[in-house]
């Protein structure tokens, strides 16, 4: 078992880079950085070694950027549930929908993929601190990792905008947690500032290792619907890693011939925050950052997503698109979502099924066609949220006859 031979490559000049340098941007074009993998396998060699081990990140260690598989920084993350979801899809009046609960990781958020394997290269670079500016989950995610990596943890979060439970995940990890007056865009500015002049590891999605851990959600995808690919998959999009890293799990399936097709890939964004939703529909020839993002989904709660000329190739070459959902309708899909199917995604989980039901109404995706939808992460994280849309549970006495009453005058 070892990893394919890989290189740092810049996602838009080609310019390369040694995979131990500490490096961000292209020097030459500012563009972001990206993994390429320099050497060829066959198709059954590398489904003799996936098929031993069980569902997970490393399940796929041979197309993950690192250099010892025994010393990985792992706390479970991925093997998460292809939930086959029946009653929404008839509600859409699809014949098939998937939701993958990416809210069954570690840390409750797909994040975790990534910051195993951004930890994991942390400490081959040999280095002692980490830091991230975070809407709530990749605080949450890198405070734990870091913390069982034994680094020191700094997580800058814009101050009053991170939900309650993303937050006591960051302080119980142990993480320094730094509020800024601003929001998330201003946040990942000074957090990027810091790392370039400092010794220390950045991990925010402008880290390619930590993307190349988030692409096994489509190795996953690909081996619960047994080696097949979906013809849709909706992403919630913010910072424009995940939607990228997705794309770029199953166009390596697809290199290697494992897979025979490739998906088109619908971003999600929330009215507030969609300057990629908005550059793909509108057909803009640049993108145009939003200064005041706003939206209930604080996690997506992004203007300048750093990931866009990632996201909008990804959308692009899939053939896919991108659409925005109001903040009523992403928490219409998030009730829908646990009350048809027992699943509990946070706001901008829920922005994928949002996204699936507006596609649906101006027949965008077609009946046949096999969608799967990412609920990014667990509704536990944002209780705040639901408990201002319902009212407060009724109470009664301790007695049987007073319960009978309620129960016979209430459905
Ligand atoms: N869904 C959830 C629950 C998220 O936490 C995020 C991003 C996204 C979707 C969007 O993913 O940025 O790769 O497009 N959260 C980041 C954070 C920004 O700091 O936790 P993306």
């Amino acid at each position: 078992m070892r990893t394919l031979r890989y290189s740092l490559v810049c996602s838009e000049c080609d310019a390369a880079y040694q995979p131990n340098e500490v490096v961000y941007r292209c020097k030459k074009c500012d563009g972001l950085l990206t993994i390429r993998y320099e050497e060829e396998i066959s198709k059954s060699r590398i489904l003799s070694f996936w098929k031993k081990r069980p569902l997970s990140v490393w399940r796929y260690v041979e197309l993950l950027p690192i250099n010892n598989p025994d010393k990985i920084v792992s706390l479970g993350e991925g093997g998460t549930s292809l939930n086959k979801c029946a009653r929404l899809a008839g509600d859409v009046g699809l014949k098939e929908v998937y939701v993958k609960n990416e809210g069954e990781n570690p840390t409750g958020s797909f994040k975790d993929r990534g910051m195993t394997v951004g930890v994991t290269k942390a400490l081959e670079l040999g280095i002692k601190r980490v830091a991230c500016a975070s809407t709530g989950n990749t605080s949450a995610s890198l405070a734990a990792y870091a913390a069982k990596a034994g680094l020191e943890c700094i997580v800058l979060i814009p101050s009053g905008k991170v939900a309650f439970g993303k937050l006591v995940q960051a302080i119980i990890y142990g993480a320094r947690v730094i509020q800024v007056r601003g929001n998330f865009d201003e946040a990942l500015k000074i957090v990027e500032g810091l790392c370039l002049t400092h010794p220390i590891y950045l991990l925010n999605s402008i880290n390619p290792y930590r993307l190349e851990g988030q692409k096994t959600i489509a190795f996953e995808i690909w081996d619960q619907l047994d080696h097949k690919v979906p013809d849709k998959v909706i992403v919630p999009v913010g910072n424009a890693g995940n939607i990228s890293a997705i794309w770029k799990g199953f166009k390596e399936l697809y290199s290697i011939g494992l897979a025979d097709k490739l998906p088109e890939m619908i971003g999600v964004q929330a009215e507030g925050a969609a300057p990629i939703a908005n550059l793909v529909k509108k057909g803009l020839k640049e993108i145009e950052f939003v200064d005041s993002p706003e939206t209930v989904a604080t996690a997506i709660r992004i203007g300048s997503p750093v990931n866009w000329k990632k996201a909008a190739k990804a959308i692009k070459e899939s053939g896919g698109t991108a659409e925005t959902v109001s903040d009523d309708e992403i928490l219409k899909a998030q009730r829908l979502l646990a009350q048809r199917e027992g699943i509990f995604t946070e706001p901008a989980g829920a922005a994928s099924i949002a996204g699936l039901i507006k596609l649906r109404e101006i027949d965008l995706i077609d009946r046949d066609e096999l969608t799967v939808c990412i609920s990014t992460g667990h509704g536990l994280k944002d209780p705040e949220i639901v408990l201002k849309q319902f009212p407060k549970p009724i109470e009664i006495e301790a007695d049987i006859k007073a319960l009978m009453k309620i129960l016979s005058t209430t459905d």
